[in-house]
């Protein structure tokens, strides 16, 4: 199964961006581990700080090019009614990550534009939420 994960923006600063709330290690190290415990898969990865791209993307893969989207909308979670839209538009199933608890923070934070849109949601978990998506996905298309 082809699974594209899409961070938003500030998501290129992990390790370096409050460690204490999103940790020290950076993406692309997770990364390598997930595509090694995952070998059968393939994962992509891309990120933006920008909300069009991020909606560009999801366009370019919600079509057949991915089978699911693994998607921390970072900021723009609480935002974006565009990246509601393009979830909603496009076929491809997605699932809402986010490293921290968003109910233990701000409360700005708790209120989710995209949710409406995607399989579900995963939060809390650190790096590992990714881990879980990757999870769902499969179990859904082994379900199908
Ligand atoms: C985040 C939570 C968001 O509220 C925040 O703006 C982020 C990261 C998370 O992964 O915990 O940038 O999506």
């Amino acid at each position: 199964m082809k699974i594209q994960i899409i961070n938003g923006p500030n998501l290129n600063l992990l390790g370096k961006r409050e460690p204490g709330i999103y940790g020290s290690g950076t993406f692309e190290e997770f990364l390598e581990w997930l595509r090694k415990r995952y070998p059968a898969e393939e994962i992509l990865y891309y990120q933006s700080n920008s909300e069009g791209e991020l909606i560009d993307k999801i366009h370019e893969v919600g079509f057949g090019a991915a089978g699911g989207i693994v998607l921390n909308a970072g900021a723009y979670t609480h935002t974006s009614v565009a990246l509601l839209d393009a979830l909603k538009a496009v076929e491809t199933p997605a699932i809402e990550v986010h490293i921290s608890n968003v109910h233990k923070r701000e409360d700005f934070r708790h209120k989710s534009m995209i949710s409406a849109a995607c399989m579900g949601v995963i939060c809390g978990f650190g790096l590992d939420s990714y881990r879980l998506a990757v999870e769902a996905l499969l179990a859904k298309a082994q379900r199908e």
